[in-house]
């Protein structure tokens, strides 16, 4: 069965903050949006899977966030909490249209 995804405009690309994270929520879901330092924008559930801590507030580093609460190191590319700490957070596709950015939510 083919999989339908939600189009939700997030913004501008020149409107998201380079390295800092953005919170949006989205229906029941609350996402963390990043622009990375290379300039492409990656979206992950806005939730540590350590105990809940805010990953929009945590340091970006490369495709890395740090949370804010232990500073675990999660991917932001595929949601996967680095060694030696483990678990993974969702991520959502981004699409970038005339220089607009858009999540895709398939739930
Ligand atoms: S809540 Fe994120 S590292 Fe503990």
């Amino acid at each position: 069965m083919e999989k339908t995804f939600e189009s939700v405009l997030v913004g501008k690309t020149t409107d998201l903050p380079e390295k800092m994270g953005k919170t949006m929520t989205i229906g029941t879901k609350e996402i963390a949006i990043f622009k990375l330092e290379s300039g492409r924008i990656r979206a992950i559930e806005n939730r540590c899977p350590h105990k809940g801590g805010v990953l929009a507030e945590g340091i970006v580093s490369g495709d890395y966030v740090f949370c804010p609460m232990h500073d675990w190191k999660i991917s932001v590319c595929d949601g996967k909490v680095q060694a030696p700490d483990e678990g993974c957070v969702k991520t959502y596709p981004i699409e970038i249209i005339n220089d607009e950015v858009f999540i895709l939510i398939n739930e």
